[in-house]
C-alpha cells in the first residue's frame, strides 16, 4: 500500500491541530465591529513585539511589504543601493525594487548560508545605504560582524526574518538586532497565517510611525496624507490567527528542532553536508536543508524520494542574479550560491511531523545512498 504524502511543510495540518481555537479567534472577528485593523490587529502587534523584544510592530500585508515599507521609513529610495543575497526568496530583491533603492547582491557563507560579511564589505561604494540580512532557512546571518560594518560605514541594518521567527543570536530573539526587521506569515512559514500577512519590528519610535502612516496612505487621521503611503494592511482575520498560533510558537520551534536533531543524528553518515548551527545561535529550522554531491545527485534524490511520497522542496535552484528579471543586476562573485542552487534539498519539517515521518524520511534516504553504493 502506498503510504501518506508527506510533504516539506504542511500548514493544513497546522490549522488541524489548532482548529477549535482558530475557528473561535474567526469567529470573534465575524462579529465585528472592526473589519479593518482594529482590536485584532493591535492585539497581535504588541503579542508579536513583545515575543521578540521590540518595542513596536506594525502589521503589513505580507512580509515583501514589511521589507518594502521598512526601507522606506528608513528613508531608502531612489539613487541608494541596498546589498542583500542572490540565495534568498525572490522577495528580498523585490522589496528593493518597491522601494525605488538599488539590489546590489553579495554571496553567503557555505557553513550557514546566509550574507557573508566580507562580501558585503567588498561591495560598498558611497552609494551604499542599507544591508538587508536574510536569516535564511531559520539560521541567524552573522549580526555581529553586520552590526558594526553597518556601523563603520553608516549604514542602515535590516533583519529579513521571514524565515526565522523564534531563531536565536547570543540567547536574544531575531528581529531587534537591525534599525528595523520584516516578517512574513506566509501559510508555511515558523508563525503562518492562512493566506497572506506580514510585520516590521523596529525599537525606533520615528521608524514606526512612518510605517504605520506609510501602510494606509500616510494618514494619521482619516483622509488626510502625511506621506504618499498606499494599502498594506494586515487583516484583522489572519491577526486574530496568527494570534493563537503566537501561543504554540515556542513549542512548536522545540518541536522543529527535536525533529531536525532526529534528521541530524541518522543522516550524519551520509554523504550530505547536513545544516550547522553557529556558536551562541538557535536555529528555527525553518527548513532543514541537506546538500548533494552535485546537481544530478539531487536530482535523482528528490525523485527517489517522491516516489515513496516524499516531497523534498528545493530552495532555491535559481539565484536571484541568475533569473531573467535580474541579469542586469550588480553583483559580486556567487560561487557559493551558484552551487547551493545546483545542490540543496530541503526535507519534510513542520511540528505536526512524528517521529515516525521523519524516521520514514531518513529511511529512504539512507535507501537511495545505499542502492548507489
Ligand atoms: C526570505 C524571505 N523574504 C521575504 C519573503 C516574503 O514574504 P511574503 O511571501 O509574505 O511576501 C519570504 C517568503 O516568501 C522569504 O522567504
Amino acid at each position: 500500500m502506498p503510504s501518506t504524502p508527506l510533504l516539506t511543510s504542511d500548514p493544513r495540518a497546522g490549522y488541524l491541530a489548532l482548529r477549535t481555537e482558530i475557528d473561535a479567534a474567526i469567529r470573534e472577528v465575524l462579529e465585528g465591529p472592526a473589519y479593518i485593523l482594529g482590536e485584532a490587529v493591535s492585539r497581535f502587534e504588541a503579542g508579536f513585539a513583545a515575543f521578540n523584544g521590540a518595542r513596536f510592530g506594525i502589521g503589513v500585508n505580507n512580509g515583501t511589504d514589511a521589507l518594502h515599507l521598512a526601507l522606506r521609513a528608513l528613508g531608502l529610495g531612489a539613487g541608494d543601493e541596498v546589498i542583500t543575497v542572490s540565495h534568498t526568496a525572490v522577495a528580498t530583491v523585490a522589496a528593493i525594487d518597491m522601494a525605488g533603492a538599488t539590489p546590489v547582491l553579495a554571496d553567503v557563507d557555505p557553513r550557514t548560508r546566509t550574507i557573508d560579511p566580507k562580501a558585503v564589505e567588498a561591495l560598498i561604494t558611497p552609494r551604499t545605504k542599507a544591508v538587508i540580512a536574510v536569516h535564511l532557512y531559520g539560521h541567524p546571518a552573522d549580526l555581529e560582524a553586520l552590526q558594526s560594518i553597518c556601523a563603520k560605514h553608516g549604514l542602515r541594518l535590516i533583519e529579513d526574518c521571514a524565515q526565522a521567527h523564534a531563531a536565536e543570536w547570543n540567547g536574544r530573539k531575531v528581529g531587534s538586532f537591525g534599525h528595523a526587521s520584516a516578517f512574513s506569515f506566509y501559510p508555511t512559514k515558523n508563525l503562518g497565517a492562512i493566506g497572506d500577512a506580514g510585520m516590521v519590528l523596529t525599537n525606533d519610535q520615528h521608524v514606526a510611525d512612518r510605517v504605520r502612516l506609510l501602510r494606509q496612505y500616510g494618514w494619521r487621521a482619516p483622509q488626510h496624507s502625511e506621506l504618499r503611503g498606499w494599502n498594506s494592511r494586515l487583516d484583522p482575520l489572519q491577526a486574530a490567527i496568527l494570534s493563537v498560533k503566537l501561543k504554540h510558537l515556542d513549542a512548536h520551534t522545540l518541536r522543529r528542532r527535536e525533529l531536525a536533531q532526529r534528521y541530524l543524528d541518522q543522516l550524519a553518515d551520509l554523504p550530505l553536508v547536513l545544516p550547522v548551527v553557529s556558536h551562541g545561535c538557535a536555529h528555527a529550522y525553518h527548513l532543514f536543508v541537506v546538500e548533494a554531491a552535485d546537481q544530478a545527485t539531487r536530482d535523482a534524490l528528490r525523485a527517489h524520494l517522491l516516489r515513496a511520497g516524499i516531497h523534498a522542496g528545493i530552495h532555491y535552484p535559481e539565484p536571484v542574479h541568475a533569473q531573467p528579471a535580474y541579469l542586469g543586476v550588480t553583483h559580486g562573485p556567487m560561487p557559493v550560491s551558484e552551487r547551493l542552487a545546483r545542490t540543496v534539498l530541503s526535507l519534510p519539517l513542520y511540528p505536526e511531523m512524528t517521529d515516525a515521518d521523519a524516521d520514514r524520511v531518513a529511511s529512504s534516504v539512507h535507501e537511495f545512498y545505499s542502492a548507489r553504493s
